[in-house]
């Protein structure tokens, strides 16, 4: 391939910009020009691009956030915004695409694969909720986040002898939830996944203060939500003056960790490797450490396991 397109897309995620800088330098020493399409698939179906040069992405690694911005697109889930991509693709002489975001943004990768533009996907999300890797580009930023946020809100919960319930965000997936939970050592933590009930945490809390603990941290998971309803219901059943916080879009943000910026550069430098060699419709990411890629359609049907063992550790634990 002589050049290929990389866009962002969904939410974005600190390291998305590690990741294009990969992609943008991969290619270049491959010989390619490299172009940014802006918007996600919004610029590639209103051709709105950028050549990038290997200067235009210094300066960037370590900024969140992405310098290409993100979208998500529904004009792309339908036959005819995928013909205008492959349109714009084809006037400018795109050959293959990088694809920086979640499941929603490979599902359009497999379409412009099936099209005849060859994408591979790289796993950009906080949520870390993407089956075929053990790691997805901004987890560890926004679970440093996070924790920093919460350990805050300790301080005045404890001189409060308060109860803090706080709301993470995951989407759907609770790792942020169990992993933050951990690491701020919560009283309790609700995600989808486990079964834990408002009666669960009323219990706990009376139980562990009857061993003299006098402030409580509950992490809750978005997929859960109903953060404000159970900061009330704490209150009046267990006699704990209670608040709510929902930490919300501050977890996206923020400069990547080592972690993020380390994991952008490889998978951005996996992915090109793949492209340069006509290899598409992939996604790229990390099992046992190690660099994998799997077909787009088998990446989408895989299932992740929860942390069962670690919850159960958390759990017991945090008496
Ligand atoms: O996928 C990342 C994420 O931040 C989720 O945790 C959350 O559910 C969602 O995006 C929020 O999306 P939006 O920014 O569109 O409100």
């Amino acid at each position: 391939m002589k050049k290929i397109g990389v866009l962002t897309s969904g939410g974005d995620a600190p390291g998305m910009n590690a990741a294009i800088r990969a992609v943008v330098r991969a290619g270049h020493k491959r010989g390619m020009e490299v172009v940014g399409v802006l918007r996600g698939y919004n610029g590639l179906i209103g051709g709105e691009l950028r050549p990038l040069g290997v200067r235009d992405v210094s300066d960037i690694i370590q900024r969140g956030g992405t310098i290409l911005y993100t979208a998500r697109c529904d004009e792309f889930r339908y036959e005819e915004g995928i013909r205008k991509a492959k349109a714009t693709c084809e006037a400018n002489g795109i050959e293959g695409m990088v694809v920086i975001g979640g499941d929603g943004s490979f599902r359009g990768a497999a379409d412009l694969s099936a099209h005849g533009i060859p994408c591979v996907g790289i796993p950009g999300t906080i949520d870390n909720d993407i089956s075929m890797t053990e790691y997805t580009i901004g987890y560890d930023t926004a679970l440093n986040t996070a924790m920093e946020l919460v350990d805050k809100l300790r301080d005045t919960t404890q001189s409060h002898d308060r109860c803090s319930v706080v709301e993470v965000m995951g989407h759907r997936a609770g790792y942020i939830a169990l992993h933050t939970g951990i690491s701020c050592g919560a009283t309790c933590i609700l995600t989808s996944e486990i079964p834990f009930t408002g009666d669960d945490v009323i219990n706990r809390i009376k139980s562990t203060k009857t061993t003299g603990k006098h402030h409580f941290i509950i992490v809750v998971s978005e997929g859960v939500g109903g953060s404000e309803e159970l900061a009330k219901r704490i209150e009046r059943e267990t006699g704990v003056v209670s608040r709510a916080t929902i930490l919300g879009h501050v977890q996206r943000g923020g400069s990547p960790t080592v972690k993020d910026r380390v994991a952008a550069t490889q998978l951005g430098y996996y992915a090109v490797d793949l492209l340069s060699q006509d290899i598409g419709n992939k996604v790229v990411g990390f099992q046992h450490d190690e660099l994998v890629n799997f077909d787009i359609q088998e990446a989408l049907k895989m299932k992740k396991p929860f942390e069962n063992d670690l919850y159960k550790i958390a759990l017991e634990v945090s008496i």
